[in-house]
Formats: structure tokens, sequence, C-alpha cells
């Protein structure tokens, strides 16, 4: 079989040179960028760079051996014809760019998170896709991550008993930030539909009156999933963690998904009081989030399957960010997906 195709739009960290800022860091399995994932994958050829900084695009083809370097994602797209056009620009520009790759030939797309600035692009973006049938996959990586993937696997299989929340500790800015949070309980949970969210922005100069935001806010909040399990969204100064919650157990991941443990509810024999005593996680593969992302998304494409993330996933993520900000504007009450406001637009870079 042929190799697949890449190309990169935008030529910055995420694309090319997040590597070098982990490199001592042990949560993070490597590689880490796009550039990094397609060179390791090997049913993949990267063959071009695109960025608005043609200079920027030119150093990383050269770093990562792809042959071509263009200033105009449009012009690299039209003339490399890619299989995977993979999006690392800021999140400003990921709608234009998602519907010009999937209206121009594009296979498959690896689209940076958040998806959008506001829903009103994600609508544009979810349509496309469909429209077109091109495979997505949206870059909040802990969803390819195999600590994850086997806490998910635990959970299916019944091993903590009926779950009944997850808590993401880490919430900040709702695109930038959030989007990885709201991806983990969503995936944790087995990706149900929303029933309702309600929240709090945590920035004191926003305005709910505005229909445009230059700042990707903050916010903590509560999402009711379809099922009856309660995902949280806390700001406790923990970071990247997650805490999953059944009737009979119970597993934690902490400091970033580097350490895991797995809890079992058990009697204590003192009256009906039982405890949450710690057991050993199972051992999982440290294989990169990035490879295991890419070769989902190659994956798809080459038995035209469903991806792992998708868009519709990664649709429903950006509306319960919206809605976090919805409630707020609403003194905190209950908001039911889809939000009537579309428009609403926030900056996230
Ligand atoms: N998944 C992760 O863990 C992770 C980590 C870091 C960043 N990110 C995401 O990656 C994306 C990029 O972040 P970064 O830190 O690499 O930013 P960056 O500023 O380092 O790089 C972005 C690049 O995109 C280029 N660009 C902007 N608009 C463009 C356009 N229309 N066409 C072509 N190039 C364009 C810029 O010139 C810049 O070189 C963001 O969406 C961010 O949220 C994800």
């Amino acid at each position: 079989m042929s190799k697949l195709k890449a190309v990169i739009v935008g030529a910055g960290r995420m694309a090319g040179t997040i590597d070098d800022e982990c490199v001592d860091y042990p949560a993070m399995i490597l590689p880490f960028s796009h550039a990094a994932g397609y060179t390791a994958v090997d049913d993949v050829d990267l063959v071009a760079f695109a960025d608005l900084d043609e200079t920027k695009a030119q150093a990383l083809a050269s770093r990562w051996g792809a042959p071509r370097a263009y200033g105009d994602y449009r012009q690299m797209i039209e003339t490399e014809k890619p299989d995977i056009v993979s999006i690392a620009t800021p999140c400003t520009a990921h709608a234009e760019i998602v519907i010009f790759a999937a209206e121009h030939g594009a296979r498959g797309i690896y689209c940076e998170k958040g998806l959008a600035c506001s829903l009103a692009e994600a609508d544009a973006m979810r349509e496309t896709v469909h429209r077109t049938g091109v495979k997505f996959n949206m870059g909040t990586l802990r969803r390819w991550h195999p600590g994850m993937i086997k806490a998910r696997e635990l959970v299916a299989a019944g091993e903590i008993g009926q779950l009944r929340s997850v808590i993401t500790y880490g919430s900040s800015s709702m695109l930038h930030s959030n989007s990885h949070y709201i991806d983990g309980l969503l995936y944790l949970s087995g990706d149900p539909e929303v029933d309702w969210v309600q929240g709090t922005v945590l920035n004191a100069d926003f305005d709910p009156a505005a229909d445009r935001c230059d700042t990707d806010l903050s916010g903590i909040g509560t999402v009711m999933l379809s099922g009856g399990v309660y995902g949280y969204l806390l700001n406790t100064g923990l970071v990247a963690e997650f805490e999953i919650t059944g009737s009979e157990g119970a597993i934690r991941a902490r400091n970033n998904l580097l350490h895991w443990d797995l809890r079992k509810l058990e009697p204590t024999g003192h009256r009906s009081i039982a405890e949450f005593n710690v057991r050993q996680f199972p051992y999982y593969e440290r294989i990169s989030p990035t490879v295991n992302l890419i070769r989902d998304l190659a994956h798809a494409i080459e038995t035209d399957g469903e991806t792992r993330g998708g868009i519709e996933i990664a649709h429903r993520n950006t509306e319960i960010a919206f809605a976090v900000i919805e409630s707020h504007r609403r003194d905190g009450a209950r908001v039911t997906p889809p939000l009537d406001n579309r428009n609403f637009w926030m900056d996230s870079r």
C-alpha cells in the first residue's frame, strides 16, 4: 500500500518544536509535535509545511526532512494534493483551514484544539466534514494517551462499578486548555450526549453583554452527561488530573497522567462503612498520544472507518465550553445544548 502524504499548516511549536520543551518532563510521552509524530509513523510521508511566515515553514521543512515549504497553505494544498492536512495554527484560523482542506480533497484532518472561536464556526466545520466525508481528529491528545485508554477500558469493563462522576482538575481558558479536560471527561464517560451545563466565568472583567471577547475566558462548571454521569470542570491549582468515581471503585490520574491509582470500595468490617483502598493500576505501554492519534486517523482513511475522536465529539466539546459561558451570562442557570447564541466569538491562541 502506498504511503499517505501529509502536510502541516502553521510552523510553530506544536507543528514541530514542542518536543524540545519536554525532553526532561517525565509525564510527556514523546514524540509530541505533529512533525515528530508523522516521522515516527511508517505509513505516512510528511511532504511540506506552510506558514504565513515562510521562513518558519522552511526551517521546519529542513529540520524534519520535508521537501517543500510554502507561505500560503492554499497553494500548498492545491499543489501537494495531500491525503492528510495537519492544522497547528492558532484557533482563530482553524475553521477556515479545515473547510478549505476538506473541500480540496483532504482525506484526513488533524486539527489542533480548541476547535473554533465560535459555535457558528464549529457548525460550519461540522457541516463540511460530514458533507465531504473527510476523517477528522482534534488534538486533545489525552484521548490517545495509553493510560486514559486503559482507564476507559476499566470503566467500560465495570471495574469501578456504575460510573458516577468524572472530575477534571486544571480548568482555565475554555478553548485552549479546558478543551483537553472537557474531552477527557467525555472520553472517560464513553462520549455521551450532554443534558445540561452550569458554569461560572472566572474573568472579573468579562462583559456578559458583549458579542466578542478578546480573551479565551476561564471557567469552571458542572456538565450533566446523558446517562447520569456528573462531570466537574474544576480550577484548584492541580494541573491535568482526573478522578473517575464509580459505585465500587475509583481511578485517579495524577501529575498530568504520569501516576495512576485504581481504588476498590471494600468493607472495613466496621458497621456498614466501606473505604476506597488503593490497588495497582494495570500496566500500559507508553506509546505517544500523537502517534496513536495519527495511526487512528490513517487507519480510518485506509478502512473508511471512524476515528476515535471525530468532528461530533470536537463539536460537543465546543458546545460545552460555550455553554459554561452562557450559563454564567444567565446567572448560573442550567443551559441545555445546542445553544441559541451561535455567534459569540472568543479569541484563542
Ligand atoms: N495538543 C497540545 O497539547 C497542544 C500544545 C500546544 C499548542 N497546541 C495548539 O496548537 C496550535 C498552535 O499553537 P502553537 O503553540 O504551536 O503556536 P505558535 O504560535 O508556536 O505557532 C502557530 C503558527 O501558525 C502560523 N499561522 C497562523 N495563522 C496561519 C495561517 N492562516 N496560515 C498559516 N500559518 C498560520 C503562525 O505564523 C505560527 O508560526 C494552537 O491551536 C494550540 O492550542 C496544542
